[in-house]
């Protein structure tokens, strides 16, 4: 395997641009006026991986955008490995923050990447990431190092909640059929500590409407005598959390699972600089749940956290005027064993009570997902770290992550397998945010250490 630093020596600027390529395509899956270009995309990523060496490869589609499904069988007897990843990208609003246009990708050095970061929507998530799978699958059928078998499932839903993803792995139960689930869609600590992700957090996300009058009102004629609907809103949003940052709703904290306190002083011993983090984000203090620490308020505890709020005037100027509504998006990040549609309920009779009689309240449930934990003892993680011990010459640390995956929990329930998260990204590359970036370093790294997972996993798995 030793041939993996070569291969890419001889070939990293066509990963790169070819990469690029991908990276033009604005795939979001969350505007209909992009629905070509998600098809664009998902033919792109299937004559990459039939390029790659896989033996089959095709456009599947579903009732939303397609899935891409390609596979390499060498031998029935072996193991399989079974990729995930998504082709779709997040929206790039806000445009004018860019510093250079989203699905124009650019090669720029930054303090953190002075090898260069590409940057561009997906560069990171999950582009880049899915598509180190795709150069390694190169290096390992062109090179005779494939070990195994494999099989890819890329799809095109995950930035907006993978909503028909569920219906294709129950179509496809048997195609699926696997014995490890691999995933680059995380980050690891930093360059030089290498980490793996060992949980996810759930997702419930509501959307709330309040309204007063049937109409809007003149708020000096009516301002004082009528509830006006972003006030009533503002007052129920404060009253969901207490004065310690602990989220107040009835039940909301009942099944949640409580670290030990070995686990917890574990935790603390990942490599974390408060300071930088304050400065980082330029901020002079953090803010959170009482008796948490910043890592653990960002991935053991659940949250509610408003996405987005509006209502009445926003234009220039100023007019007077009581809303008739009032709207707000909410988020709950969920830990292990929360159950996202129990939280949604929990939420909704909680929120409906805090409304006054002066106004009328509505929730609307969005996506939700479970959150997932993977156990370090199995071959698959064993594997992945022997994997990083080859290329960085250091175990792992296992880390939960905060982020969500929503359809993970789904994989361990209907495909009975284990899921890797070898993610390479890290926290400062701006995903969902405007110049996002993956480091050409670390998009190479990945590619290099994807083929010894394949290797170590297989070797252990025959025994
Ligand atoms: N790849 C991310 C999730 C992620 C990023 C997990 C970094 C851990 C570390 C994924 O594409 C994502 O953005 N998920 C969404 C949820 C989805 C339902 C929109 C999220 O976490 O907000
Ligand atoms: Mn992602
Ligand atoms: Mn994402």
């Amino acid at each position: 395997m030793d041939s993996i630093k070569s291969y890419l020596e001889e070939h990293k600027d066509r990963f790169v641009d070819e990469l690029k390529e991908l990276l033009k395509i604005p795939s979001i899956s969350a505007d209909a006026n992009y629905k070509d270009d998600m098809l664009k995309a998902a033919e792109a990523v299937k004559q990459s991986l039939l390029d790659a060496g896989c033996d089959t490869a095709e456009v599947a589609p579903t009732p939303g955008h397609p899935v891409v499904y390609a596979e390499k069988i060498i031998n029935k007897d072996l193991p399989t490995v079974l990729v995930y990843g998504h082709y779709d990208v997040q929206p790039p609003d806000p445009l004018d923050l860019w510093n250079s246009p989203p699905f124009e990708p650019v090669v720029q050095k930054t303090d953190i990447h002075p090898e260069g970061a590409i940057f561009a929507r997906g560069a990171c998530d999950d582009k880049g990431q899915m598509y180190m799978h795709v150069k390694a699958m190169e290096y390992m059928t062109k090179n005779d190092e494939l070990p195994c078998n494999v099989k890819f499932m890329i799809e095109g839903e995950e930035e907006v909640g993978s909503e028909h993803l569920d219906w294709f792995i129950k179509e496809n139960k048997e195609k699926l059929q696997n014995d490890v689930i691999l995933i680059s869609d995380t980050g690891m600590i930093s360059k030089d500590t290498p980490s793996i992700t060992t949980g996810l957090r759930g997702l419930s996300y509501v959307e709330v409407e309040v309204t007063g009058a049937n109409r809007d009102l003149h708020s000096g004629l009516y301002g004082g005598a009528v509830a006006n609907p972003l006030n009533v809103l503002s007052e129920m949003i404060s009253k969901l959390t207490d004065d310690n940052n602990h989220i107040s709703i009835p039940g909301f904290y009942d099944n949640v699972e409580n670290l030990s306190d070995e686990e917890r002083s574990k935790m603390a011993e990942a490599p974390f600089s408060i300071e930088e983090y304050k400065e980082k984000l330029d901020i002079r203090d953090v803010h959170g749940e009482e008796g948490y620490s910043t890592l653990e308020r960002g991935s053991i505890r659940p949250t509610l956290d408003v996405n987005g709020m509006w209502g009445g005037y926003i234009g220039e100027g100023a007019k007077t005027v009581l809303p008739s509504k009032a709207y707000a998006k909410i988020s709950m990040r969920l830990v292990p064993n929360q159950d996202h549609k129990e939280i949604t309920e929990l939420f909704t009779k909680h929120f409906e009570s805090l409304a006054p009689d002066s106004v009328r309240v509505k929730v609307k449930p969005h996506h939700g997902g479970y959150p997932y934990v993977t156990p370090i003892d199995t071959i698959g993680y064993q594997a992945a770290s022997a994997a990083y011990e080859e290329t960085f010459g250091k175990t792992p640390i296992p880390q939960r992550s905060g982020g969500s995956i929503p359809i993970v929990s789904l994989f361990e329930k209907e495909l009975d397998s284990k899921i890797i998260l070898m993610g390479f990204g890290l926290d400062t590359d701006a995903i969902h945010s405007p110049n996002e970036h993956f480091g050409i370093w670390n998009y190479l790294k990945g590619i290099e250490t994807i083929p010894w997972f394949y290797k170590h996993f297989t070797e252990t798995s025959k025994k």
